[in-house]
């Protein structure tokens, strides 16, 4: 009740937590760099970005190319091969379940990166994919959202022919 009483009187500074996850120009440019070279780029959890060759998404936003709303539960796979994009990049919700999820479905997808992005959550490969995938570098961004994020790119330690 204070809290709110101090928002009404103006005292309390507020950022409305709407879409705050859209990424601007800068963070865009930042991912797009990170996965130059990679032909096949499939994009989870895309939202309003147009990175990437595939891009899914629960909602209809103009760039999605795939509607299909992911169950981030044990067994749940998405529709596309062992290998099949030269990269993976996603930008979860900041709950733990998705990062669980992807884990394994990101690393089992892709054939060189995963690229994903974090709100301030650690994330590892499963470790059925550990050995296969090393941490390449993970960055920190800041002030561009309520939050900052983190950022990890992985490699793969031996890539596949
Ligand atoms: C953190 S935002 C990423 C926003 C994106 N980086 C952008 O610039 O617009 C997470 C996105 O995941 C989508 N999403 C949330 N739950 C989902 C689900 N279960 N399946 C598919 N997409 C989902 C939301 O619609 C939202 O666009």
């Amino acid at each position: 009740m204070l809290i709110l009483m101090g928002v009404w009187m103006g005292r309390l500074p507020v950022t409305r937590f709407k879409e705050s996850w859209v990424w601007d120009d800068t963070e865009e440019k930042l991912y797009r760099r990170l996965l130059k070279g990679c032909k096949t780029v499939l994009h989870l959890f895309s939202g309003r970005s147009s990175l990437g060759t595939v891009r899914v998404d629960e909602k209809n936003f103009p760039e999605v190319t795939h509607r299909v709303r992911i169950k981030p539960v044990e067994g749940f796979r998405l529709n596309f091969g062992d290998a099949s994009f030269d990269a993976v990049v996603a930008d979860p919700p900041w709950i733990n379940r998705y990062l669980t999820w992807l884990s394994k479905e990101a690393f089992r997808i892709a054939r060189r990166k995963v690229l994903i992005i974090t709100g301030c959550f650690w994330l590892e490969p499963h470790k059925k994919y550990a050995q296969a995938w090393r941490l390449k570098h993970l960055y920190v961004v800041k002030r561009v959202s309520p939050v900052v994020k983190l950022v990890f790119l992985y490699e793969r330690s031996h890539p596949l022919l």
